[in-house]
């Protein structure tokens, strides 16, 4: 047992008590941002003459020598320590002396390990949306590929009215683009450092907030130090937003697996991406995506744990505060490897094209269009959705589809329809006839892949 506390205390800790309350085995995952925030904090001391050049710059040395150890293999994180914070403390102790001994001068765990879950998380925040964007990419790609491959839209799982491939992924790149703009705001929002709040209201020693702020890449130091070292607002914030993704993720998976099934076969999932039967031959199951959908708990649960946790605890620190680390760093894998392996799914995929189609053209998908078709010729819309509605039985009844019928079939039911009618329901017009902004028209979608790319083509917030 390394403590850094053992003053007040006549007794040992009893050795379950350590267990339980030691976090080294998750915390060690941040031992460079520990690192990272000590050094700042350093440097700054030296500035405001708390700390001598000399002492400064043994214990940057040392600090940096630990970071490159445990880099290397050479050191190893052990559950002798405490937290990581001990690790670092006590090691840099170990290799400097006395100077090492000043590393905590005007600190406390509290602001350190606020500022260093505030350090991983913000690296965090940036790779998942690298991610993301990887992901609209090739989504992107897709739409482009697709813009007059039809297949029908639904609602209730029932077949609607036609759209195209590019439409239903470009829906899909709506969702994870808002999901880029939640990881913008929630950096944007957290990034202020809590460093020099100590345990929970500031310090006597003169430190410069601002500038061990500025050294760590922050927009500034945070406001009230009470807050600083009890705040967890941006982690609950980040795990709803990766909950949205993975809702997200979930969704389009069912789709995936859907169109995957034997029934509709609108798509072939690649070998690489499925999985076989260990009895049964034919099989190709899409477990990535189940794994996907299937994983959405998880990150679900570390929303509702933190979210739970937070809620009765009195300013300001406390240690179920510690709580907040081993589910967010789940939740933070879970979702990047979600993210990464949904595009590797999706960008060697294959779409049946033919498939698709020939179920747009079943399923009455155009009934729509041929309601409006006998609004054009002057009958009233209710009318009109009566008629076709009969059209529709009659169809079913003979087993077949609207624009199958011949004109003498169609007749009997309405004389208003004439000859044209086979022009305005058919697939093709039905699509491309959809105008309005965000319709499935390739003119539309055309204009909105350009923007996608533009969009695409930015430079990245971060
Ligand atoms: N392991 C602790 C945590 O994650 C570090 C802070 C300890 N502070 C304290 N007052 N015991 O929250």
């Amino acid at each position: 047992m390394a403590q850094l506390w053992g003053g007040r205390f006549t007794k040992e800790t009893d050795q379950l008590v350590y267990n339980f309350n030691a976090s080294i085995s998750f915390d060690q995952k941040f031992y460079k941002e520990d690192i990272e925030g000590s050094i700042a904090h350093v440097v700054m001391l030296e500035k405001q003459g708390v700390l001598t050049e000399a002492e400064k710059d043994a214990i940057v040395k040392g600090l940096t020598s630990i970071r490159e150890d445990v880099e290397n293999g050479k050191l190893e994180i052990t559950s002798e320590y405490e937290d990581i914070h001990s690790f670092v403390e006590a090691n840099l102790i170990d290799r400097i002396g006395d100077a090492g001994k000043k590393l905590h001068t005007g600190r406390s765990r509290n602001d350190q390990v606020a500022l260093d879950m505030k350090l991983y998380v913000r690296n965090q925040i940036v790779e998942v949306d690298g991610l993301l964007k990887e992901l609209l990419l090739t989504l992107n790609t897709i739409m482009k590929e697709n813009l007059h491959t039809y297949m029908p839209g639904f609602t209730h799982l029932q077949k609607a009215q036609p759209i195209t491939l590019a439409h239903h992924m470009g829906a899909y790149f709506e969702m994870f683009k808002r999901d880029r703009s939640r990881m913008k705001d929630i950096y944007n929002r957290m990034n202020f450092s809590p460093l020099g709040s100590g345990a929970l209201a500031g310090t006597t020693y003169p430190l410069d907030r601002f500038y061990s702020a500025t050294l760590l890449g922050f927009e500034g130091p945070t406001n009230n130090s009470m807050d600083s070292v009890s705040d967890r607002d941006y982690i609950i914030e980040l795990l709803s937003a990766f909950s949205t993704i993975m809702m997200h993720l979930s969704r389009f998976s069912e789709e995936v697996i859907i169109w995957n099934s034997n029934e509709y076969g609108f798509v072939e999932i690649d070998d690489a991406y499925s999985t076989g039967s260990s009895i049964m031959p034919q099989k190709k199951n899409p477990d990535i995506a189940e794994l996907v959908r299937g994983k959405t708990g998880r990150v679900y649960g570390a929303l509702v744990s933190i979210l739970t946790t937070m809620k009765g605890i009195p300013l300001a620190y406390n240690k179920d505060m510690q709580e907040d680390k081993e589910l967010t760093f789940d939740a933070i894998d879970t979702v990047k490897g979600c993210i990464a392996l949904f595009n590797g799914m999706m960008s060697t995929m294959k779409f049946k094209k033919e498939k698709m189609e020939s179920s747009a053209m079943m399923g009455f998908t155009n009934a729509t269009d041929a309601a409006d078709y006998l609004v054009k010729k002057g009958v009233p819309f209710r009318d009109a959705h009566g008629i076709i509605g009969r059209l529709v039985l009659y169809c079913i009844e003979k087993n077949t589809s609207i624009d199958a019928l011949s004109i003498a079939e169609l007749k009997e039911i309405s004389s208003v329809f004439e000859e044209d009618v086979y022009q305005e329901i058919s697939l093709e017009t039905c699509v491309e006839k959809r105008l309005t902004h965000g319709a499935p028209s390739a003119l539309i979608m055309r204009r909105q892949v350009e923007e996608n790319a533009k969009y695409l083509n930015e430079g990245d917030w971060k």
